[in-house]
Parts: structure tokens; C-alpha cells; sequence
């Protein structure tokens, strides 16, 4: 006997909603899918106590963080100063599979400033620093950029962006054909809710090279930028840094012993409870993007001589009705992000 047309409606109905609560149960949500991306990452890097932090965090994540080399740059300190401190964390994570190549030793145009005043003088806070054993990798980190992403598939390398965007704006600007090789640029840089940290509108890595920045956002590469709006709002604790401590390998105890001398500079600064660890969210978000919020924007650079110089013009409004160029991170999970950073430490010796 055919099927009357309403229990077949109804049969329908059902073995939908039964296919619906199959797949939700058992299918990652968007979210989930994202936390376990595998990026063939570049990181480039100013070191700076918070990018050595940084460092030791990416290379704790082998299984997802493919890091084909660190590249250098001037910002924190002087360039022979930051490609020794990532020489120093690759040498404290016992990672010498990974290349340092050392690049631009002063920003694009601008005079060159540093930020010893919060990092020493050395660009490591709370640690004794020394020679690393292993070499820098010969060759100049802007021609290792141009040469890898030139050769990369298309749209399959992450570079992860820690200080002054100086060593990607050489390169784009002698090899505008390499944006190919990039799926997304993720960069510590900017600010707008929060006000500035090295000017009321500017923020250190931007306006170390805000001709380098103008650059890196015109490229029309995916990127998300982790501003100081987000960084301020996960903040170091006396609990946190001992859990770090409490790990009982080396690696736990260097970052807390780091962590402990970085963090007084802001905390008296701000007025602040705990510090930032501002780099070290962005390996943080390449791990767990669940962990934070951001919205679609057009972002451009101040450029112009003045109390702008260097601040990152974020429409959040969309008033100026100009294409989105980034995805600007303005909410995280802290609890979350010093979660996974103590678990990733954990497996460092
Ligand atoms: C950024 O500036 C540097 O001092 C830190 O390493 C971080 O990359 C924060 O504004
Ligand atoms: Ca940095």
C-alpha cells in the first residue's frame, strides 16, 4: 500500500533530524575544525622576552606547527642581539633542526628605537644569556623569505610576525609574486580600544616601522593581528607563573623566571594587575583560535609625522565603508591561553 504523503513528510522529517543530531554530535563545529589546523610556519621575530616566550611555546607544538625557520629582525634590540636571543631559545627548546636566518638590521625609513627599557639590554628579562652554540644559517632572511615562498605551494605557509614588519615589506617589495606562496600572515601589532604602549596611539612593533606595516596590510594576504586591545586583557598572575614554575623542567622554569623580571615594567606602568605576554598569543591563536574573538576590518597605518605616527587607523564601524584587509583580535580566553601555554611548556625539557 503506497505511503500517504504526510507520513511520508513526516518519515522524512525524522530521518533528517536524526541525521542532523548524528552530525552534530560527532562532527567538529567550525571552531573545533580550525583547532586542529597543521601551518607550515615561518616566524619572524624581534626577541624580546615576550617573543623568546613566543618561541618556546611554538616549538613545544611540533605535530602542529611545521616551523621551517625563525627569521630575524631589528626591534627590541639591535639585530646581532635578537638573532642571538632566537639562537638561545632554539637552544633551550633542543630544537637544532630549525634555521635562524638573521634580516634587516634597521627599519625601512624611520630612525631605528628599541625597547630596552622594558626588555634590558639584552632582550631577555630574569635569565643569564650566553653565546648559543649552534650558527646563524648563512644567507639573509629577507632572499630565505623570497626563495621558500617562491617555491611553496600555493597559499600554504603561515608566517607568524613577532616585531617590526621590516623583513616581509623588503621582501614583497622586491618579490611582489611571493604573497602567492602565504595562506596568512598572523601579527602581533596595533592597537585602538587600548591606547598605545610606546605613544597614546601607537603600538612598539608598528610604530617601530609603520612604512614596513603599510606595506605588509596593502599585500592583500590574509591576516589577523593580535593588537594590544587583546593582549591587555590576558594577563599575567602570582598563580599563573608559578604553574608555569610548578611544570618542573627547565623550560617552566626560564619562562616564569622571564615572566617574573617582564612583567613589573607594564604592572607599574599600567597600573595593571598581572603583564601581557604579547607574542605569545599569537602561537596561541595558531594553536587554539577557538580561544578568541575578532571581526573583519579595514585596517590601515598612520604614517605621517605627528602625535598619529605609527597608530594603526582600525575602522571597527565600518564608517569609512573601505575593504576588510584583517581580522582584528579584540577578545580572548585567558584562562585558556595560560592553559595551553603551561601544557605546551610541559613537554620542553
Ligand atoms: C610588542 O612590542 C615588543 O616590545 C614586544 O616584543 C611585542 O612584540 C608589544 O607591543
Ligand atoms: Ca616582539
Amino acid at each position: 500500500m503506497p505511503l500517504s504523503s504526510r507520513w511520508k513528510a513526516d518519515l522524512f522529517s525524522f530521518l533528517l533530524a536524526g541525521f542532523a543530531l548524528l552530525t552534530t554530535s560527532i562532527a567538529p563545529t567550525a571552531a573545533h575544525a580550525a583547532d586542529a589546523t597543521v601551518h607550515t610556519l615561518i616566524i619572524d621575530t624581534d626577541p624580546g622576552a615576550d617573543d623568546v616566550i613566543a618561541l618556546l611555546f611554538a616549538m613545544a607544538a611540533p605535530e602542529r606547527l611545521k616551523i621551517q625557520a625563525l627569521t630575524t629582525v631589528a626591534g627590541n634590540v639591535p639585530l646581532a642581539k635578537t638573532s642571538r636571543n632566537a639562537r638561545l631559545a632554539r637552544e633551550w627548546a633542543k630544537r637544532p633542526d630549525i634555521p635562524v636566518y638573521a634580516g634587516a638590521p634597521r627599519p625601512l625609513l624611520r630612525t631605528p628605537i628599541y625597547a630596552a627599557d622594558v626588555h634590558g639590554s639584552e632582550g631577555i628579562t630574569g635569565v643569564k644569556v650566553f653565546e648559543p652554540k649552534q650558527p646563524l644559517a648563512e644567507g639573509n632572511a629577507v632572499d630565505y623569505l623570497i626563495r621558500t615562498l617562491r617555491a611553496a605551494p600555493e597559499k600554504s605557509v603561515t608566517l607568524a610576525m613577532l616585531g617590526p614588519e621590516t623583513n616581509l615589506a623588503l621582501a614583497l617589495t622586491q618579490a611582489p609574486d611571493i604573497t602567492r606562496g602565504l595562506r596568512e600572515l598572523v601579527l602581533m601589532g596595533g592597537a585602538h580600544f587600548n591606547g598605545g604602549n610606546i605613544t597614546p596611539t601607537a603600538e612598539f612593533n608598528v610604530f617601530a616601522d609603520p612604512h614596513a606595516a603599510e606595506i605588509v596590510l596593502k599585500s592583500g594576504v590574509p591576516i589577523t593581528m593580535l593588537p594590544l586591545d587583546v593582549t591587555h586583557k590576558i594577563l599575567t598572575s602570582p598563580d599563573r607563573i608559578a604553574k608555569l614554575r610548578g611544570i618542573g623542567n627547565q623550560a617552566g622554569k626560564t619562562v616564569a623566571d622571564i615572566l617574573d623580571a617582564y612583567v613589573q615594567h607594564d604592572m607599574q606602568y599600567y597600573g595593571l594587575p598581572g603583564g601581557p605576554v604579547h607574542d605569545a598569543t599569537v602561537i596561541a591563536y595558531l594553536l587554539q583560535p577557538s580561544l578568541f574573538k575578532g571581526k573583519q576590518v579595514n585596517v590601515e597605518v598612520d604614517s605621517r609625522e605627528g602625535l598619529g605616527f605609527g597608530q594603526t587607523v582600525m575602522d571597527w564601524y565600518g564608517g569609512l565603508k573601505r575593504p576588510a584587509n584583517v581580522n582584528w583580535i579584540a577578545e580572548g580566553d585567558a584562562p585558556g591561553f595560560f592553559d595551553l601555554l603551561t601544557q605546551r611548556i610541559s613537554r620542553l625539557p
